[in-house]
């Protein structure tokens, strides 16, 4: 294979560096109008008036949409059930006079230019009646409302495992115990792409939607479930997507308001957010986690009890499983877990890059490196004392699974060996030096999909699927595959994605579209193969003549015999001897259920903090992140998605945080002067590593798909860190010098 594997540059970084790719918000639409979005300032309650007649009066005003004059909108709740939405009756934008949230959409103002659109937005005064509204997490709790995670065990993937052996006798009788709640807080997506959409009222009453989404097949169901609308009404492109990781997964209310003013005003009609506004879609959960550790003085495990409560809305129970990854992880006879929802007057929490990973394993690998402490063990060598071979959940070995050489291959670049084990040890001048390390673990998914392949004589191939590329290099990679696959060179072969009318993908999302759509690709394909084998034997003379179906390949631009490579006929010659322009064929590839096998990515993350000791200053000096994810596709693409999981990471471990004011029921720091994410001077010396791990069960490319794996572990190998250089342990993340302080 020629670009499987290499370090191959984005096909699509041209057209994104000079702008030649546009987003949502930048298609271009004639006779445009601009719509500006009004957003309650009550978080529980109903709107008693909503008086538009000043923000009517703006020159340049063209109308001002309410849940009053809106156009018909579906009455059931299934009309607004998204592919991925969770259990619960779905937010409806603009439908009744109801108010979920503080920031929940109350109208939408329609003008010339979204300037005028926006000041006139300012002018539409709102009357609310009242209602008592509940913010606070630790509120919800105490009021022991909370309700259980618990689907039907089998029905839903993300309730909490069975238990295993019997965890309460097991901890009475350990030899060593550790205890801890730890706390992450709500964070929100700030992608640099404001959310947004564009939809375009052609002049049949079709809509053509630019929309900022993971999944255009999943927003055009939506729209037409929510507008009532036949499926061939509506169209749905994304073709680029300024990062997403969660927030896209499920369709965003302005496009809902962008289509109903198009509908209302047969015409075109775009739609932005403000920072702001974007706010009031959904979060990471905030959760408390609780985590009870017992191991035997050797340092083999006992038991594990981890429960977790997170936050969701009142109208919808979102929820990831937080709590057992340690039975991925570790061996371990007994456990317990249990998770609890928090529901608040908030907009429904939503998937963040490595949802539940990122926040159980970090309490999971806290708590690991607090048990090492007591055991008086080295954090590392804890970690493989109780290195697990099988999932104990599900009670199965993985496929493949090389934890250990990212142990090895991470401890080895970080220099872990010199690692004095005392806190407070470790100096450089007036910062104290920490290390620390964590496990990180993911999932390796796959999802049903179709792929199309447009070969034509000239030797180009246009490969194209529904799915999006959120910015992870999707594009690339599929460039790369189908020019392997079909021996073509990576500039003969044009991608294209991100519409509705393409042949069907999942929402791209949970690191599971580069396994997905490279063995869709390889499924396509084969039949282009046994199309040009069947003409390449019907060649005068042709060397292919005898050969079966398989027994042919495609390299260098011809069909070559696996058996004498120097037996091959050019795809050209193949093509015009045979009289054909163009072979095209559509696949649609299911993946086998493999249940004996567990499917998991797993990464080593070691980093190093400097604290400055007098102010509390925490920087993260180094990182080292050694991921084994299967085969990596694209060594630079692959670098860079584990690159911004760290960067993620180090931002979940000192500075996201999103602060409410319970009085309001508002979130106080919704912009990013106030919400803190890493700079570039946040960030030093990060090094990836990936080490070898061929799997032949998962698919035949041997694809487990990485992104996700990037955040996993880093937050609390960072915490860690900390403890190592200050003596002190945080729990709830962010780590602000203010919590390190003496
Ligand atoms: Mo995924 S939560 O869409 O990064």
């Amino acid at each position: 294979m020629t670009y499987i594997g290499t370090a191959t540059s984005r096909v699509d970084g041209h057209a994104k560096v000079t702008g030649a790719a546009l987003y949502a918000a930048e298609a271009k639409a004639s006779d445009l109008a601009h719509g500006s979005v009004v957003v309650s300032t009550i978080a529980k309650g109903r709107i008693a008036r909503i008086d538009v007649s000043d923000a009517l009066r703006v020159d340049g005003v063209i109308d001002v949409l309410t849940h009053t004059n809106r156009p018909r909108m579906a009455d059931a709740d299934s009309g607004y059930k998204d592919d991925v939405a969770p259990d619960g009756s779905p937010f409806r934008p603009l439908y009744d006079d109801r108010i979920l949230f503080d920031g929940q959409p109350v109208a939408l103002v329609v003008a010339d230019d979204p300037e005028t659109a926006q000041f006139a937005a300012s002018l539409v005064r709102v009357d609310y009646d009242k209602e008592p509204h509940v913010t606070d997490m630790q509120r919800r709790r105490d009021a022991a409302s909370a309700l259980k995670a618990t689907a039907e065990p089998g029905a839903n993937p993300f309730a909490p495992p069975k238990p295993r052996g019997n965890a309460e006798t097991a901890l009475a009788a350990a030899a060593v115990r550790h205890q801890g709640e730890y706390s992450v807080p709500i964070e929100h997506h700030n992608p640099i792409e404001l959310y947004a959409s564009t939809v375009m009222y052609e002049p049949d009453g079709h809509l053509t939607v630019y929309d900022k989404t993971q999944g255009v097949q999943n927003v055009q169901r939506y729209l037409c479930g929510v507008l009532e609308l036949a499926p061939d009404r509506v169209r749905v492109l994304s073709p680029y997507t300024g990062g997403a990781f969660g927030s896209g997964l499920r369709p965003q209310y302005q496009a809902v308001l962008a289509a109903l003013a198009a509908l209302a005003l047969r015409r075109s009609v775009r739609v932005v957010l403000t920072r702001q506004q974007m706010y009031g879609l959904g979060y990471r959960p905030a959760m408390i986690q609780r985590i009870e550790l017992g191991a035997g003085a050797d340092g083999t495990l006992g038991a594990i009890a981890h429960d977790a409560v997170t936050v969701t809305s009142r109208y919808e129970r979102f929820y990831r499983q937080e709590t057992g990854w340690s039975g991925l992880l570790y061996q371990c006879p007994n456990a317990t877990y249990a998770h609890e929802l928090a529901p608040l007057d908030l907009p429904t929490s939503c998937d963040m890059r490595a949802p539940s990973a990122a926040t159980g394993v970090y309490a999971l690998e806290c708590a690991m490196d607090e048990l090492a402490v007591a055991l008086s063990l080295d954090p590392l060598d804890l970690r493989l004392r109780c290195y697990s071979d099988r999932d104990q959940i599900a009670d199965r070995p993985y496929s493949s699974k090389n934890l250990r050489e990212c142990y090895r291959r991470g401890a080895e670049a970080f220099g872990w060996d010199k690692r004095n084990p005392k806190p407070r040890s470790m100096r450089d001048g007036s910062e104290l030096v920490g290390w620390g390390m964590a496990t990180g673990v993911w999932e390796a998914m796959q999802a049903p999909i179709a792929v199309r392949i447009a070969l034509t004589a000239n030797g180009h191939a246009e490969v194209s699927c529904a799915t999006s590329d959120i910015g992870t290099g999707t594009y690339t990679i599929m460039a790369q595959v189908t020019a392997d696959m079909l021996g073509l060179p990576l500039d003969n072969i044009t991608v294209k994605l991100g519409d509705s009318t393409l042949p069907q993908s999942p929402v791209e999302g949970g690191s599971w579209i580069a396994a997905s759509v490279a063995n869709g690709i390889a499924t396509t394909s084969d039949s282009i193969r046994r199309e040009l084998l069947d003409l390449a034997k019907q060649v005068p003379n042709s060397p292919l003549a005898d050969l079966a179906p398989d027994d042919a390949g495609l390299a260098d631009g011809k069909i070559v015999s696996h058996k004498n490579p120097a037996h091959a006929v050019s795809i050209a010659d193949a093509m015009r001897y045979g009289g054909v322009g163009r072979i095209e064929h559509e696949q649609a590839t299911h993946f086998s259920k493999d249940e004996s096998h567990s499917h998991n990515t797993h990464s080593a993350v070691f980093a190093e903090v400097k604290v400055d000791e007098e102010l509390g200053i925490i920087r993260v000096t180094r990182v080292v992140n050694a991921v084994a994810a299967g085969r990596i596709l694209n060594t630079k693409t692959a670098s860079s998605q584990i690159l911004g999981g760290v960067v993620w990471g180090i931002g979940m471990a000192l500075h996201e945080e999103t602060l409410l004011d319970h009085t309001f029921g508002r979130f106080m720091n919704s912009n990013i002067a106030e919400y803190h994410v890493p700079v570039n001077a946040d960030i030093h010396d990060v090094e990836v590593i990936f080490v070898e791990e061929p799997d032949d069960h998962l698919n035949r490319l041997g694809i487990k798909g990485l992104g996700e794996i990037g955040i996993v572990g880093v937050a609390a190998a960072i915490a860690n860190a900390v403890y190592h250089a200050t003596g002190r342990r945080v729990r709830d993340l962010p780590i602000t010098l203010d919590k390190v302080l003496p």
